[in-house]
């Protein structure tokens, strides 16, 4: 979220301020689409603990499973939507893969499960990364709007992840676990009916590259396109099969996490000096994300649990549900605060001191630490009700999103500027699998936090308490410290980083 910065030369007139209309149609359709996304995600853990029965770590590492994939899949889908499909493509077969996979999910049979979430997997890969790159086809390399539409594109994201959230968590919760899904899967089918009506208006934008080649049969009468849908849906019950081995993902994502770190770095040894030492500010920046997300997605994982044992919900009389208000506090803070921080970055701009991105970064681990030290603390003063206050929750968030701000909607053009423009997809796909990554060290970190099940069902928050105060305290010393260490390293990262603030 960078200001929207007006020189001299670029008189900012209300007629260059004003969006193409396109950027309010991929804001409508990743806004629906994040409403399914998020509000499936709301119920995952807590519909395999107190539905399907898991034992609390095999929750965890299931959840992880399938938070790491779908970050993974990005990077692939990114690939096949540059080379082949283009991005509009991608984006109609990634949403009508969601759409089954949230269908499947509805269904209530046991097999759906493991089903629904690898399609949904999939779907994502092609999805995600494609519907941010037609945003950015929507502006000029240097349009000074393009940080501001990405700005907004990052609001509707977070509309629709709020609404999602608490829907989807208090249908899912209340009444019915596939009920809460199967309202995530219509409103992934409104999203694709949105984009598919409109997505004539975006003209040449978003085209298949070669448009020529991609009719062109490869394979018996099968043409590129054919092959990348078949192929996809072989995929999906091998991640299927990954689900019943979730054992081997640890070595799949540390594995892929080793590749991938070797291969950039061995191609930043390759390159000039400057272009080298942006792209280290750049490597050295995702490397820190990857812990952001790992403990900021305690959010999906351990807070669920935490949030409808031991955070005091009643309200004047009023039980509000817990997984519902956990989900929709972190995607509403989001919006409220994008209008502080609209107004805070460029008006420290004016006054020359707005921090760097790597400042900024720093302090995002700093208000994240603060804000599950706040959890903390409600902890510490409650043992012996066992419930935190509703006010220590909500204003836990606040912190933990104000850190979100100074890193999540900077990391991406963060990730266009530093990198080489050639790499810059490939990059961008590395900062998905970053986040990947830091999902997956959440689950681990949220496992730590596991409620043994007699204690869970003999529904006594004094008893559940203590397996979540101490880890969240660690997470928020951690948190801080880690803030520290980088405030030191500024400086370094600062001239890795050359002229890009
Ligand atoms: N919450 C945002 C989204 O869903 C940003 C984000 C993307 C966070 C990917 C983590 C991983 O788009």
């Amino acid at each position: 979220m960078k200001e929207f910065n007006t020189t001299s030369a670029q008189v900012d007139t209300i007629e260059q301020r004003k969006h193409p209309k396109q950027l309010y149609l991929l804001f409508f359709t990743e806004m629906w689409e994040r409403f399914s996304f998020y509000g499936m995600k709301a119920l995952l853990l807590a519909y395999m603990v107190s539905q399907l029965k898991f034992d609390e770590p095999k929750g965890y590492s299931i959840l992880g499973a399938y938070a790491a994939l779908v970050y993974t899949t990005p990077m692939i889908g990114g690939y096949f939507a540059d080379k082949f499909l283009g991005y509009r493509r991608a984006v109609m077969f990634g949403g009508v893969l969601m759409v089954i996979g949230h269908l499947v999910l509805a269904i209530p049979q046991g097999w759906s499960f493991f089903y629904g979430m690898a399609f949904i997997i999939c779907g994502n890969g092609f999805f995600k990364p494609n519907i941010s790159s037609l945003v950015g086809t929507l502006y000029e390399h240097n349009d000074p709007r393009k940080d501001s539409a990405f700005s907004l594109f990052y609001m509707g994201i977070n509309i629709g992840a709020a609404m999602g959230g608490f829907l989807c968590g208090y249908v899912g919760q209340t009444y019915n676990w596939h009920y809460g899904f199967g309202l995530a899967g219509l409103f992934m089918i409104l999203g694709l009916v949105v984009f598919a009506i409109g997505k004539k208006s975006l003209g040449q934008r978003g085209l298949p590259p070669n448009e020529e080649a991609l009719r062109t049969p490869r394979f018996l009468f099968f043409t590129n396109e054919h092959l990348i849908y078949i192929g996809t849906f072989l995929v999906v019950p091998a991640v299927v099969a990954l689900f019943h081995e979730y054992e081997v993902m640890d070595y799949i994502m540390f594995g892929l996490g080793g590749i991938c770190l070797t291969y950039i770095l061995f191609v930043a040894f390759n390159l000039q000096k400057v272009e080298r030492e942006k792209l280290f500010a750049g490597i050295f920046m995702i490397i820190f994300s990857t812990l952001f997300w790992a403990f900021y997605e305690q959010n999906a994982g351990s807070l669920n649990l935490f949030a409808m044992r031991n955070v005091d919900m009643n309200v004047g009389g009023i039980q509000l549900p817990g997984l519902a208000i956990n989900n929709f506090l972190p995607p509403g803070w989001v919006v409220v605060l994008s209008f502080f921080f609209a107004w805070l970055w460029p008006y420290l701009n004016k006054r020359k001191i707005e921090p760097s991105t790597p400042l900024k970064f720093a302090f995002s681990f700093i208000l994240m630490g603060i804000g599950f030290y706040v959890f903390y603390l409600g902890c510490k003063n409650n043992t012996d009700t066992g419930l935190i206050s509703l006010f220590n929750f909500v204003m836990g968030y606040f912190f933990i999103i104000c850190g979100e701000m100074c890193l999540s909607p900077i990391g991406l053009s963060m990730v266009t500027k530093l990198s080489p423009i050639r790499m810059v997809s490939m990059v961008m796909g590395i900062w998905f699998f970053a986040s990947a990554i830091g999902e997956f060290l959440a689950a681990k970190i949220g496992s730590l936090m596991s409620v043994p099940r007699e204690i869970a069902e003999a529904n006594k928050p004094e008893l559940s308490l203590p397996y979540y105060a101490s880890i969240l305290s660690n997470i928020g010393l951690a948190s801080i410290g880690v803030g520290v260490l980088m405030i030191v390293l500024v400086p370094l990262v600062r001239k890795w980083m050359h002229d890009v603030r």
